[in-house]
């Protein structure tokens, strides 16, 4: 079971709090998608013929290119990699661009079966304050259209912890998404990440500081209203109806097999990591997969074993030092457990078998818990 993912880097603005990589200009467009179609066949190799399973067109802004575009990317990857003939496929949207006729031509002409909408917020201020292009309405009707056309498998993106977002506002928020019926939701605290917009504004003391306080807050409520409306927390950013689980982020977070393709994507086939350029204009102008890929490492053991770790620990698997054993040695195993223990007298970890999950409790301090199992002689 692999993964395929494609960096579409354009944006029409750039957000406040972002640090992926995104242009805005459109001047590398068309040497774009040929230098898109170019890395896929230069790629090809890289997962060893295994089914690919997911594709995903993540941003930047996927829902900037046009549906012949994205036809054309689809059909180079079936004509290269052994494509699941139920493949999931996503294409990240933002909500200004899902106008009924695009998302039309998206249900009429391509083979797209998942949307992941970036709303961050239904309220005007909140987006503001994020330097988001959309409002609150435009985000309600794309919703509201993508259903209409039949697009059941739908997940929105919302953003706690923005300084003006309150609890009423941010439950209200969580109800405007039940009410719509939809099956998964991607809920990330919003990170002042260095040298974004943000950090300088902060700074400058120009736009309100984020408030630690207010993102437990957010995070309990986001806790305690999906789990009553039946949504599995099946990773720390990631709740879902049973059956609407991401599959294509489930193949990060069980250490599964991807390909990335496009100017800053990943790939990771279980030996190598690798990471490509983050410059439009070198990516367009690569024609070897050397000048493409920036870095590439071998993993080592321990780095493996840490990766486990991190990842494991977020979701609702867990973390088994079963797995550990087996793939990593009795040193890890060992190492694990003897680490754990004081996490579960702080009742921050259960432990059922040989499987280790985060508590409500410790779900607070994943990062923090998962740094302390490290290991690092
Ligand atoms: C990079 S975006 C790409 C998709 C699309 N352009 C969008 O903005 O929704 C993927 C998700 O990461 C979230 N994200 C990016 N940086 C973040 C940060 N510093 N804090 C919280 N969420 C962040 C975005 O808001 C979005 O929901
Ligand atoms: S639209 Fe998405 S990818 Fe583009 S700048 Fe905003 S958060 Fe980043």
């Amino acid at each position: 079971m692999a993964g395929l993912y494609i960096h579409i880097p354009f944006c029409r603005q750039k957000c406040h709090y972002c640090n992926f990589y995104t242009v805005i200009s459109q001047r590398y467009r068309k040497q774009f998608i040929s230098a898109l179609k170019h890395e896929l066949e230069l790629q090809k190799n890289y997962l060893e013929n295994q089914q690919v399973n997911t594709i995903y067109f993540g941003g930047g802004t996927p829902s900037m290119l046009s549906t012949n575009e994205i036809i054309s990317l689809i059909d180079t990857v079936s004509l290269n990699y052994n494509v699941n003939s139920d493949v999931e496929i996503t294409l990240e949207a933002n909500p200004d661009d899902l106008s009924s006729d695009y998302l039309r031509q998206i249900k009429n002409e391509t083979p797209i079966n998942r949307f992941s909408l970036g709303v961050q917020s239904f309220y005007d201020d909140d987006l503001a304050y994020l330097n988001r292009i959309h409002n609150g309405k435009h985000a309600r009707n794309a919703i509201y259209e993508a259903l209409k056309l039949g697009f059941n498998n739908l997940t929105i993106d919302l953003i706690y912890g923005i300084p003006t977002l309150t609890n009423e506002k941010w439950k209200t928020n969580l109800q405007t998404f039940f009410d719509f019926g939809l099956p998964h939701l991607s809920s990330y605290a919003l990170t002042v990440e260095p040298k974004t917009n943000l950090q300088v504004l902060i700074d400058k003391q120009k736009i309100a500081p984020t408030l630690e306080d207010q993102t437990v807050d957010h995070f309990e409520i986001l806790l305690e209203q999906t789990e009553k409306k039946g949504f599995i927390h099946y990773e720390i950013s990631n709740f879902a109806l049973p059956g609407y689980y991401s599959k294509h982020n489930s193949i990060y977070w069980l250490g599964g097999h991807y390909v990335g393709v496009g100017p800053s994507a990943h790939s990771f086939n279980g030996k190598t990591r690798q990471w490509n350029v983050k410059s439009m204009k070198q990516y367009c102008e690569a024609q070897i997969i050397d000048q493409i890929v920036l870095e590439k490492e071998q993993l080592t053991t321990e780095q493996q074993y840490n990766e486990y770790v991190m990842t494991s620990l977020r979701t609702s698997w867990g973390c088994d030092t079963e797995h550990i054993y087996n793939v990593f040695g009795e040193k890890y195993a060992r190492f694990f457990t003897e680490k754990v223990e004081q996490y579960i007298r702080k009742n921050q970890i259960q432990q059922v078998k040989s499987i280790y999950k985060l508590t409500h409790a410790g779900k607070l301090f994943a990062d923090g818990i998962a740094a302390g199992l490290f290991h690092d002689f």
